[in-house]
């Protein structure tokens, strides 16, 4: 790993610190240092079994280390400094590993518990950023300066924007998850079932489950109109035609966000041509992207693409213009058509306009879209237009005059494949865009 990237990283992560600090001393504020907490354990209810632990993603935006009780401490003017908490645990492996690429760029602070903390932070003006409110006042940390809003809403609105380093860790993220959909879609070709592809696809990786990113989504054929289908069938069905695999892989910390969508020669005739209009339609949305368009944007020529998709293969009937019009490619597709993408799978900020915490909130006609930003250099996000046959919403339109549009012996046809989703992690350029899933394929 480069270590001098991971430098660059922390010193433009040091500038939004201070700003962030000197913004809030100027509203009135008096911190003068900030601890950012990676969490605590967290046990499964009247048990002492953990529940398998996700750092804080401010904290994770620093420290490579997805550990419980570690800090990382800035203060203005110094090289920040990591506490790194080693507790005496005989059950339990604690090492860590201060790997030199990382290491560097702190002062390392080994402690034994958190309780000694607070004789290393002397400045009584520091803020906690963080989910244990009640350690934060353990460790001595006034409550009004425990999770500081506005300095959470600066924080969350620039962690959209992707330094160097972290494009290197979403791009590996990336090359490792395309590994993973090759195994699994070979899985898939020749009869396994969802266990067994999920098996492949973690197996390809060399990722726990527990590793990965997001719950897998391994989906044959009705399962995959399940938006987020969480479970493993473990039975092989031989017949089985479709397979929607949503699955990713985290580097650093970093998260990759990826759906392939495969079909056997047999599939039925007209899902054969939706998987192949929705690629294209997938490429095309990215070729649009550049700095200074609103994300909605996208997110409405989804729409009406998937619109005029499904009247060329006669799914439904009337004008692109009256589908939308009636909001009916959002029955086909009722999530949004991408998210920011970065330490979370859905990243923090995304209706957030400005440094301020100033909210847009999605449009009425899909309440679903995770991102109203307007796209800028440096922004990584997803692009993953789908069509979906979800009985829940296609059913309760068979009958009514919005639902006339709708072909429905073709749905009926449909419904046993389930559904399409072609997900690629996209970062804007100067001037364009840079497709961080398809280099790998
Ligand atoms: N993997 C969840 C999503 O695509 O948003
Ligand atoms: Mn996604
Ligand atoms: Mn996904």
């Amino acid at each position: 790993m480069n270590s001098k990237l991971f430098q660059q990283h922390i010193n433009s992560l040091t500038d939004y610190y201070a700003e962030a600090l000197a913004l809030h001393r100027e509203q009135g504020g008096r911190l003068e240092a900030l601890l950012v907490h990676s969490g605590s354990a967290a046990f499964y209810f009247a048990d002492d079994r953990a529940i398998p632990f996700q750092a804080y993603g401010h904290y994770l935006h620093w420290l490579p280390i997805n550990k419980p009780d570690q800090f990382a401490y800035y203060v203005p003017g110094q090289k920040p400094i990591y506490f790194q908490i080693i507790p005496d645990d005989y059950w339990h492996d604690q090492n860590i590993e201060n790997v030199s690429w990382w290491a560097n760029s702190f002062q390392i602070i080994r402690l034994r518990s958190t309780s000694e903390i607070t004789k290393q932070i002397p400045n009584s003006q520091t803020g906690y950023l963080g989910p244990n409110a009640a350690m934060a006042l353990e460790i001595g940390i006034e409550s009004r300066a425990i999770n500081p809003q506005g300095i959470i809403d600066y924080l969350n609105y620039q962690r959209a924007y992707k330094s160097s380093y972290e494009v290197a860790q979403l791009k590996e993220a990336n090359r490792l998850a395309l590994v993973g959909h090759i195994t699994a879609r070979q899985t898939f070709l020749s009869g396994g079932s969802e266990y067994d592809i999920h098996m492949a696809y973690l197996n390809a990786c060399a990722m726990l489950e527990e590793e990965s990113p997001y719950t897998n989504i391994v989906a044959l054929d009705k399962n995959a109109a399940v938006l987020h289908y969480q479970q493993k069938n473990k039975n092989r069905p031989n017949i089985s035609k479709v397979l929607l695999i949503d699955a990713g892989c985290r580097v650093n910390g970093y998260s990759s966000d990826v759906t392939r969508t495969s079909a056997k020669r047999t599939v039925n005739e007209t899902f054969k041509e939706l998987l192949a209009g929705m690629e294209i339609i997938e490429q095309e949305l990215v070729l649009l992207l550049k700095p200074s368009i609103a994300y909605p944007e996208i997110h409405l020529t989804a729409l009406k693409k998937i619109g005029q998709l499904l009247i060329d293969l006669a799914i439904c009937g009337g004008t692109a213009d009256e589908l939308l019009e009636n909001e009916i490619p959002q029955l086909f597709m009722p999530h949004g058509v991408g998210h920011l993408l970065g330490i979370q799978v859905h990243d923090v900020g995304g209706h957030q306009q400005n440094i301020s915490g100033k909210i847009k909130l999605p449009p009425n006609h899909s309440p679903n879209l995770r991102n109203t930003r307007k796209l800028n250099k440096g922004m990584v996000f997803t692009i993953e237009p789908g069509c979906y046959f979800i009985p829940l919403l296609l059913e309760p339109e068979r009958t009514t005059k919005r639902g006339s549009v709708i072909n429905w012996k073709l749905i009926d046809e449909l419904y046993p494949c389930g559904g399409i989703r072609v997900e690629d992690n996209v970062l804007i350029t100067s001037n364009g865009v840079e497709n961080l899933t398809r280099q790998y394929e």
